[in-house]
């Protein structure tokens, strides 16, 4: 038979068991996990002169171009608000949809509100002759940073 006192202490424990386990849900928060920002896209025979490769655009947001000079990895980000632009082939040109800015295929900005050219990232060969791209490194055009070799891959 159960007690007064027995089912005032089963009522205290189930309170604290549940008092313990908010605070202790507390201390781990939900984790978010970023989406890799160094990955490989296959060897640079795969990527065809004059061509702007859309392949890695939604799994990575990259647009690969192999220009006469090499191969450079484009962000898929419009520098005004950050929607995402369409490659428009016919045009030779990517073009946003939100407010109608335009870039070359270089990236470099020439119509609409954009006011700066599309970055590219980092992009070198790996040790087993894939290219390796890693967005963790910027190159901005305004800021002379496409000379930096590691803004082309000379191939
Ligand atoms: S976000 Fe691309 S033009 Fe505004």
């Amino acid at each position: 038979m159960i007690t007064w006192l027995g089912f005032a202490w089963t009522v205290f424990a189930a309170a604290t068991v549940a008092a313990l386990s908010t605070t202790l849900r507390f201390m781990f928060p939900n984790v978010l996990f970023e989406p890799k920002t160094s990955f490989k896209i296959g060897s640079p025979d795969t990527y065809e002169l004059g061509k702007v490769d859309t392949r890695w655009e939604d799994k990575y947001g990259v647009w690969i171009i192999r220009s006469p000079e090499g191969i450079y990895a484009l962000s898929t980000v419009c520098t005004h608000l950050g929607c995402k632009p369409s490659w428009m082939d016919s045009e030779q040109k990517f073009k946003c949809p939100c407010h109608g800015s335009g870039f070359y295929k270089s990236g470099i900005n020439f119509e609409g509100p954009a006011p700066r050219p599309l970055e590219r990232f980092s992009i070198s060969l790996a040790d087993d002759g894939q290219i390796l791209v890693d967005k963790s490194k910027k190159f901005q055009y305004e800021k002379g940073e496409w000379s930096n070799p590691l803004s082309l891959l000379a191939v």
